[in-house]
């Protein structure tokens, strides 16, 4: 499973990358207001923390102005995923950028059919936004899933970017489905590598390592 970071922190996004586990990233229109940045400027930054797709959203709400915006966002860096809603009119412009071989992230997901319309589409990725579901007392998970069936009955290629993560169940549970990206912030990746047992056990190993008094 790819892991994409859902952030426009710099310094957090490097951190992980140093480390292997960034395959690409996605911004919203919430995340690049809260990173006090200018878009294009952060967005540009971001494209060389990495070499995976980076997903900056349109913020037109008509199907010309999406693809006028698109083109302009690709323009940035050759990893540019255009992010555009799943409206009719993001659907419209989804499938003009993709004949155009602009990657796609279609988003705001929150039903099998509006998956199913992505794919047909054309959506290289589609967000469906698992914690979003789940804060209002639905499944977010059981998107994920019905959204995998659904692909793979049919063979699209689009890929699920599971989104809107919150923790390292939802972590889990994305793999155990077979989603092909999850994207989460970074302290939630951070904290998969968390266990009590993991610190416990190390602990352990190097209290017995000093009666060795010995040194590698
Ligand atoms: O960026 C898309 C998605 O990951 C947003 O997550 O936590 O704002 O629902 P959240």
């Amino acid at each position: 499973m790819k892991f994409f970071v859902d952030s426009a922190d710099l310094a957090a996004i490097e951190e992980l990358a140093d480390i292997g586990l960034v395959d690409g990233v996605t911004t919203n229109p919430s995340i690049i207001a809260k990173s006090g940045r200018d878009f294009k400027e952060v967005i540009a930054e971001i494209c060389k923390l990495t070499d995976g797709h980076v997903s900056a959203e349109v913020v037109a709400t008509d199907a010309e102005g999406m693809i006028e915006e698109g083109r302009i966002l690709r323009k940035i860096a050759n990893n540019v995923c255009v992010k555009l809603p799943l409206t009719m009119d993001g659907l419209k412009a989804c499938n003009t950028l993709s004949r155009e071989n602009v990657p796609t992230n279609v988003t705001l997901c929150f039903s099998p059919n509006q998956a199913l319309l992505a794919a047909k589409c054309g959506a290289s990725y589609i967000s469906p936004f698992i914690g979003r579901l789940d804060d209002i007392t639905l499944d977010g998970m059981e998107l994920i899933s019905d959204i995998r069936l659904i692909y793979d009955n049919y063979g699209y290629e689009t890929e699920i970017l599971a989104a809107s993560i919150r923790n390292a169940n939802h972590v889990k549970e994305c793999a155990l489905v077979g989603a092909d990206v999850m994207t989460a912030p970074p302290a939630v990746i951070k904290g998969l590598a968390n266990h009590v047992l993991t610190d416990k056990g190390l602990a352990a190993f190097l209290k017995d390592w000093e009666t060795t008094g010995q040194s590698i």
